[in-house]
């Protein structure tokens, strides 16, 4: 599973990368493999920077990019091994990196520590995140004390400046190509397909795992890596964990149910929440309060348009949200004094959204030092209002207690305005419940 068939965007994007970098070197590392316990493995997921700029799907590589060298982009990667192979699937190897992969120079992964030393020597500044891999540290700073004799006699860098490579890699990955957004748009279309049937599959007795089942299963029937994130679906009271993924409660008459989940197709992940009644129809207070979240959400997308700070959608969300809450007794007082103090982060405590791609928390800075970052075409990012009420909540009134709303779309910035990548998916009270009948 390539991240796309064309690897010229690759090459495209390392170009970048390489004109950003300047006269620093970078060094961007994928890990060895997925232990889970025992001699089981989770299946390889490569590390998103490295996908991003290379493509290269097998596990312990690291990419090497020298701005100005003859060989300016190199890769140490797992040999061909047939004897290993037979265990542990096909590699492409040095061979395919060079042929296939557009590697200038490229060796097995054992000759890194020998080889890094001169092949870094020039460089003042690397990007390398230190702490991630022991024995790649070791290795990497004897091969920089063993180039210290040379340079000290004839002259010449070595690396003693380091940089997070993240921070170059986030800036080039927060802006979309537009193949990317193809891969976006997919990973939306199937999810939204996902969710609806979730919708059509939830009833009272019927457990969380049930749901997630329907969810994950869609998602790797329709060629998906499966989900971009571990599936949340949390019945009542359950939906007001934030990060909830035990999955295992029987939905009950009466409750909603809070699904969150995307799918991960060829590395880009959507990243949808809908909440829907398990009965097929909301109750008096639940239609009330979503309605509240619903209305937040679409004011928050209306704000992500080019130009616009990136913390505008929050404080929009925040505006409506609190009003909401203070129309419903959640809160008492006024609406700008429950900004102001904040007292909204009782039942709205986490931010607004976030950048997705690759990562569904994805690369790319929020604010330059303490300014919010202005939204630019082709940054995609999600809107996701909620409200969370827990059951034994005895301040708020009792109608909502135990009922957490979340309601999220993916948003894709344009010139012409927000593009929301997941309509397809029922998000009106009439729509929820046309998906919902039982
Ligand atoms: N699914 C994780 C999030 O919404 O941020
Ligand atoms: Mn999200
Ligand atoms: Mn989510």
């Amino acid at each position: 599973m390539s991240a796309h068939p064309d690897r010229s965007f690759h090459a495209a994007r390392r170009a970048r990368f390489l004109a950003a970098l300047g006269t620093e070197a970078a060094l961007i590392v994928a890990p060895a493999h997925h232990h889970r316990n025992a001699d089981t493995e989770y299946r390889y997921r490569q590390s998103s920077d490295l996908v991003y700029l290379t493509g290269w799907d097998d596990p312990e590589a690291v990419a090497l990019f020298r701005p100005g060298a003859e060989q300016p982009f190199v890769m140490f990667v797992q040999p061909r091994d047939p004897e290993r192979e037979v265990w542990t699937g096909r590699r492409e190897g040095v061979e395919g990196a060079l042929a296939r992969y557009g590697a200038d120079a490229a060796y097995p992964i054992s000759e890194l520590p020998s080889r890094l030393g001169t092949l870094l020597f020039g460089y003042a500044t690397l990007h390398y995140r230190p702490g991630e891999d022991a024995a790649l540290d070791r290795s990497l700073f004897a091969a920089i004390r063993s180039m210290a004799k040379p340079a000290a006699r004839n002259g010449g860098d070595i690396p003693w400046r380091f940089h997070d490579p993240g921070r170059l890699v986030g800036e080039l990955r927060v802006r979309k190509e537009p193949e990317e957004l193809d891969l976006l748009r997919e990973a939306a279309r199937i999810s939204c397909e996902a969710h609806r049937q979730a919708m059509m599959a939830g009833r009272p007795g019927v457990h969380e795992y049930e749901v997630e089942s329907v969810v994950d299963g869609w998602f790797r029937r329709h060629g998906g890596n499966g989900p971009g994130y571990t599936t949340i679906v949390g019945g009542g009271d359950n939906a007001n964990i934030l990060h909830y993924v035990t999955n295992r409660d029987p939905l009950r008459e009466g409750d909603l149910c809070l699904v969150d989940a995307g799918c991960e197709y060829r590395y880009y992940t959507a990243d949808i929440t809908r909440t829907w009644p398990v009965s097929g129809r909301f109750s008096g207070p639940q239609r009330e309060l979503y309605e509240v979240v619903l209305e937040a959400q679409l004011q928050a997308i209306e704000a992500a348009r080019v130009g616009r700070n990136y913390k505008d959608m929050h404080d929009v969300a925040v505006r409506r949200l609190t009003e909401g809450m203070v129309h419903l007794k959640l809160l008492t007082g006024g609406v700008e004094e429950n900004i102001h103090q904040e007292s909204f982060k009782r039942y709205y405590m986490h931010g607004t959204g976030h950048w997705l791609g690759l990562d569904v928390h994805d690369a790319g800075v929020y604010w330059h030092g303490f300014t919010s970052r202005k939204l630019e075409a082709g940054m995609v990012l999600t809107v996701e209002p909620g409200i969370y009420v827990p059951a034994d909540d005895e301040r708020a009134p009792a109608a909502f207690r135990g009922t957490g709303i979340r309601i999220e779309d993916d948003i894709h910035v344009t010139e012409a305005g927000p593009e929301n990548l997941t309509a397809a998916c029922p998000k009106t009270v009439a729509e929820v419940e046309a998906a919902c009948a039982r």
